[in-house]
């Protein structure tokens, strides 16, 4: 079965720099794993999403991006600061998960936010949510603020770099689960 890579943007904005900033992350894993991934954006779910309030009301779209959450094989999260955390929308989304689906799982995380000041928003806020999950965050995180991009275009070289960095560390954890990505581990040097 082919490996499932998705994007999970939690900004509730179009146009968004942090769904600009996982396009370019899925981009970059996609050309190492040789698989192409999908992108949810909540901008468009979250109504979907604040539609059930337990996971029992679930249906329809927010039924379809939980179980779609549940069965990425990598998860790239992203999320725009929003008062020194992650946005409540996407919040709900793993409110409402099983957290069972989550053990092991490799999670990439990613955020954008107005100030440097609020780098560590990856470690301090994104990370031990997963790591309530049990899932498996990679260890290079991606931040960026409004400087690095240019008409929601992501421009730092810097960052780029460090998403390839990320890339290769997401490859390498696929490649340990899926004999499909294992030719090209080598490439990913
Ligand atoms: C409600 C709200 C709260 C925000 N809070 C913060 C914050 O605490 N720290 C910060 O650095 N930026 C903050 N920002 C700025 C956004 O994180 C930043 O502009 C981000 O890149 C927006 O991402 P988007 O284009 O994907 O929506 C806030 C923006 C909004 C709208």
């Amino acid at each position: 079965m082919a490996v499932k890579l998705l994007g999970l943007s939690g900004s509730v904005a179009h146009p968004s720099r942090t769904t600009a900033l996982l396009r370019a992350i899925l981009e970059a894993v996609s050309a190492r794993i040789g698989i192409s991934g999908t992108l949810i954006e909540l901008a468009d779910d979250a109504p979907h999403i604040f539609s059930a309030l337990t996971r029992r009301q679930l249906s329809g779209r927010a039924a379809q991006v939980v179980q779609a959450v549940e069965a990425a094989d990598l998860l790239v999260v992203g999320t725009p600061v929003y008062r020194a955390s992650y946005t409540g929308a996407l919040k709900h989304v793993f409110d409402l998960v099983n957290h069972e689906a989550f053990a092991g799982k490799p999670v990439l995380l990613a955020a954008t936010g107005g100030t440097p000041l609020h780098g560590l928003v990856t470690e301090h806020q994104l990370r031990p949510l997963f790591g309530f999950l049990n899932a498996l965050t990679l260890p290079t995180t991606i931040y960026a603020t409004e400087d690095d991009f240019a008409d929601y275009r992501l421009v730092n070289p810097k960052i780029i770099d460090r998403i390839a960095r990320a890339a290769g560390e997401a490859a390498a954890q696929l490649s340990l689960r899926d004999a499909s990505v294992a030719p090209l581990r080598a490439a990913a040097g």
